[in-house]
């Protein structure tokens, strides 16, 4: 496949200069693992991977899908404490860890889903993800959390003195995590130097776009986000769940509609 626009841009040597951010180099692999839990959040993980394998069809990207154990991860969450384990009898489905915490390549990326499991792992006091992030932070190019993902991040040290979100809708359980934390309660998502976090679920999706948006350039972000029929969220500050979730700090005289339309393009809301 033909490289997209920073081949020959990078030649004028504009990408080390910064002019389109921390650029992608296509003459490298770009290594990305995505953490699983058994009860991960299933769209956190497949909203972004799906943006993730359509820019593998012109970009140099592998993937590393990084479990506690290799093989199936669960969808469904184990039974929390105090709870029924009924919670979600429909959760699922399995994705397979390819590799595990131990054994994972070395990471440009890392991206960590939330889920109602990670309060399971919390609840047993198992670290093993917090413990990762710290162990691999110094080699990332980036980290990004989707939803309560944010939670491990806080847990790994690394947010200290950072901006970061959560979903709104476990804004409480979440942000009681870390120290020196700056806990943005109206963002669709957070950029703070290479950590990135989205609110909720979906905004995994919005996040991501504007993640690869920055790091391949908006022609290659564009395409894949037309390709599936995508209408992504472009306005950080947009979070009507902080409203709907009465988050601390929630600014309720901020529109809670939006208008979106297809990337790249012009067009008109009423
Ligand atoms: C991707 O990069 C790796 C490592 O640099 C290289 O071995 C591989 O041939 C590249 N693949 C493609 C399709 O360019
Ligand atoms: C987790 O740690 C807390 C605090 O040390 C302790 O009270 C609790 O029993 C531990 N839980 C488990 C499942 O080990």
């Amino acid at each position: 496949m033909a490289p997209t626009f920073p081949a020959f841009l990078c030649s004028l040597l504009l990408c080390a200069a910064g002019v389109f951010g921390q650029a992608y180099d296509p003459s490298k692999q770009l290594s990305v693992g995505i953490i699983l839990f058994p009860g991960f959040q299933p769209l956190d993980v497949i909203g972004p991977l799906d943006i993730i394998m359509m820019l593998s069809a012109s970009h140099n990207v592998s993937l590393a899908m990084i479990g506690k154990e290799k093989g199936p991860v669960r969808g469904p969450s184990p039974p929390r404490r105090n709870e029924p384990p009924t919670a979600y009898p429909v959760q699922g489905p399995s994705v397979v860890a390819t590799h595990t915490f131990a054994d994972a390549p070395r990471l440009d990326i890392l991206l960590v889903p939330g889920g109602m499991g990670l309060r399971v792992l919390n609840e047993n006091n198992d670290t093993w993800i917090p413990d990762f992030i710290a162990s691999r932070f110094d080699e990332l190019q980036y980290l990004l959390s989707v939803c309560t993902g944010a939670a491990a991040l806080a847990q790994s040290g690394v947010l200290k003195g950072r901006r970061a979100t959560t979903n709104k809708a476990s804004w409480a359980w979440a942000t009681q995590f870390g120290n020196g934390v700056n806990w943005v309660p109206t963002a669709r998502w957070t950029e703070d130097g290479n950590v990135w976090t989205s609110s909720g679920v979906s905004a995994g999706i919005d996040m991501t776009y504007a993640f690869f948006k920055k790091l391949m350039g908006v022609a290659a972000a564009n395409r894949i986000m037309n390709a599936i029929e995508y209408t992504p969220h472009v306005n950080e500050h947009w979070d009507p769940f902080s409203v709907v979730h009465k988050v601390p700090g929630a600014d309720a005289s901020r529109p809670l509609g939006e208008c979106v339309g297809p990337a790249g393009f012009e067009f008109e809301c009423s």
